[in-house]
């Protein structure tokens, strides 16, 4: 083999053990059967000097017959070694293929670009930290680009490079490349990594792909190669949680009892204090023992059979976490589940379930959606098919210990079993909810004795997409008089003009029926409120622009209506206009009647009116015309 290390021919000791301490860098390459992905494969792999000689004799031979490169190499008939590929010209299963350099080990999931290939594509990248999404120069963003990356996403790969290739057919144009980056940008927003970078290459020719472009000397960011070997992934294992899913109980004799797994995440010494899950009971670390003596420390993804200070009981499946870690029991929980068989799966049917190298038996109880994986859109299920990805609630015949898949992905995720076939049917991402993204219906509740929350099937995202655009919420603010009213109608009739599904709730009307019963005290008021921001939530809920215009005086009460929604779906309008502009105008007269002493706890007279300090907007309504103050609305609300 061509290896670059000259240390193969002299030394090969010294080769192997400096071979041994490279870190290891998983990858997957996404793209469709066009754009180039084996020949990229291919690539790195020639250029790093990882191919055969007598390989690289075969491919040149088969070049002159079935490659489509004319005079050069087809490299991508070193990957396509499967007959049926060759054939049919597409990648058809997850092949792993391997090379290293100088600075980092390499192994590549190939996954295909084929519709159907979900699957695959799952299973290539359930290991890896970092995906190539293959985009054709020509072409752009294209729904598969949308599809890879959502997926790629799921299964928690924080690092996405953009390798828009085939630059040598769009003669290497610095524009399209930018072109290509802002389209990108668009789908990124709507992906949790963060670490996404692009590079223009033409695997072909070599491009930025191991060497430094010539023909493009506008770029002056690293190549492919020097991007894989350089990105960072220690930060991105869990070092904080502790948790070693216990595989086996190894007993040969009466004097050893070890407990054997792979650490799923954190450091683990000898000393360390620990409990066992679920039982609950505690130990300490006496050793970490291997093959190769025993260890001070051992990191995620090192296989180790540990000893305790105790002699506790201990079986396969429960899990050795740190004694202070806070780990819910649960037999219910959200999954992202990947459904990866041809018989559908079916809510209500019990299959096995592993979790970690726990068994159980469970079910699915309720599809909250399914994603379509070419829009992102979400839409009602009621089983799922081969490739399908939804959101669905689990539901197991025990308690068991639950980790949410981003923060521990060995112990947050799932395979399911069907029990008749023993065949693995799917693969699942538990979903543990942060206090910060809780739906509305579990925030804060009463848990009044005997409620509780009916899970409905057509979901706020469904009824978005039915209408065309998201529910949210307008809250105008203000003095009596400072226009408040006059404006959310005039922000109505624009937005209903434009076709936006809209509702307005006004103080004045919703005192005539909903809150008749309610004065102006300020514990009416802030149950007034409280009332509205509820009937408000709803309507954002239906999917629907609702507006409401209430002087609603007190900041705490705004911020409370402000918690029932999203970030970004309740925007604060200030109708601000000075006390004495407002009294001036005094179009209903009752500001005349408060300074008689004729309204008690008039806001601004008798009873205060605290500014709002995070309002999104600010309109100083005296200053301007109503058609300005309109135009400034829109822009920030749709
Ligand atoms: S809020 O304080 O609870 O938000 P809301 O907007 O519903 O007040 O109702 C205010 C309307 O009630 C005003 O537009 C005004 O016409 C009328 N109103 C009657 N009494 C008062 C009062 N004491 N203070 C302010 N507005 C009053």
């Amino acid at each position: 083999m061509a290896h670059a290390s000259d240390l193969i021919s002299d030394n090969i000791e010294a080769y192997l053990k400096e071979h041994e301490q490279k870190d290891l860098l998983r990858f997957i390459t996404c793209g469709s059967v066009d754009d180039g992905k084996s020949t990229l494969i291919g690539r790195l792999l020639h250029d790093s000097k990882m191919i055969y000689e007598d390989q690289l004799a075969a491919i040149t031979q088969a070049s002159k017959t079935s490659g489509t490169t004319g005079e050069e190499v087809d490299l991508a008939l070193l990957v396509d070694g499967l007959q049926s590929e060759r054939e049919q010209g597409i990648t058809i299963d997850v092949a792993y293929r391997f090379f290293s350099t100088d600075k980092r080990k390499f192994i590549i999931a190939d996954t295909p670009g084929h519709e159907q290939y979900t699957r695959n594509m799952a299973t290539g990248a359930s290991t890896a930290s970092l995906a190539i999404i293959l985009i054709d120069a020509r072409y752009g963003v294209q729904t598969q680009t949308r599809r890879h990356s959502f997926i790629a996403d799921l299964l928690g790969i924080q690092h996405l490079v953009v390798a828009i290739n085939k630059m040598d057919l769009v003669d290497f144009a610095e524009q399209r490349f930018h072109e290509i980056v802002a389209e990108y940008q668009q789908v990124a927003e709507k992906l949790k990594a963060r670490d996404i970078r692009f590079v223009p290459i033409s695997a072909l020719k070599g491009d930025n792909v191991v060497n430094q472009s010539e023909a493009m000397p506008w770029y002056d960011g690293p190549a492919l190669l020097e991007l894989l070997e350089g990105v960072e992934i220690s930060r991105d294992q869990n070092l904080t949680d502790l948790r070693l899913p216990v595989q086996y109980v190894n007993r040969p004799n009466l004097d050893f009892r070890g407990y054997c797994g792979t650490l799923a995440a954190g450091i683990l010494r000898p000393g360390q204090a620990i409990q066992v899950l679920p039982s609950g009971k505690r130990s300490t670390v006496a050793r970490i023992v291997t093959q190769d003596g025993d260890l001070e420390v051992a990191y995620p993804g090192q296989a180790i059979t540990v000893t305790l200070e105790d002699e506790i009981d201990i079986s396969r499946g429960d899990w050795l976490v740190a004694e202070t870690d806070e780990v819910p029991l649960a037999n219910s929980f959200e999954a992202d589940i990947v459904w990866m068989h041809e018989t559908p799966m079916e809510p209500g049917k019990l299959y096995d379930l592993k979790l970690a190298t726990r068994d159980a038996a469970g079910k699915v109880t309720a599809i909250d959606y399914q994603v379509d994986v070419n829009t992102l859109e979400h839409r009602h299920a009621d089983d799922l098919d081969l490739n399908a990805i939804a959101r669905c609630h689990v539901e197991l015949t025990a308690p068991v210990p639950i980790d949410d898949y981003r923060s521990s992905p060995g112990t947050g995720s799932f395979i399911i079993i069907d029990r008749l076939t023993n065949v693995t049917v799917g693969a699942g991402m538990i979903h543990q909810l942060l206090d910060s993204e809780l739906p509305y219906e579990f925030r804060e509740h009463d848990s009044k004795a005997n409620v509780v929350w009916n899970r409905t099937s057509v979901t706020q995202a469904m009824r978005e997409q039915l209408n065309g655009h998201e529910g949210k919420c307008v809250w105008f603010t203000g003095l009596s008089g400072a226009g408040k009213s006059s404006l959310a109608n005039a922000l109505e009739v624009e937005l209903n003009r434009r076709g936006y599904h809209t509702m307005l709730l006004d103080g004045d009307n919703v005192r005539h029926g909903l809150c008749k019963d309610l004065g102006m005290s300020e514990e009416d008021r802030a149950e007034n409120i409280r009332r509205v921001g509820e009937v408000a939530r709803l309507f954002a809920e239906a999917g629907i622009i609702v507006i409401t215009a209430f002087i609603s005086p007190f900041r705490k009460d705004r911020d409370a209506a402000r918690a029932l929604f999203g970030e970004g779906n309740f925007i604060e309008v200030h109708v601000d206009a000075p006390l004495d502009v407002c009294e001036e105008r005094d179009p209903k007269g009752l500001y005349q009647k408060a300074r008689e002493g004729k309204i008690k706890d008039f806001t601004g007279i008798s009873s205060p009116y605290e500014v709002p300090l995070k309002a999104e907007v600010a309109l100083k309504s005296a200053e301007y015309t109503q058609q300005e103050l309109v135009a400034q609305l829109v822009k920030r609300v749709l």
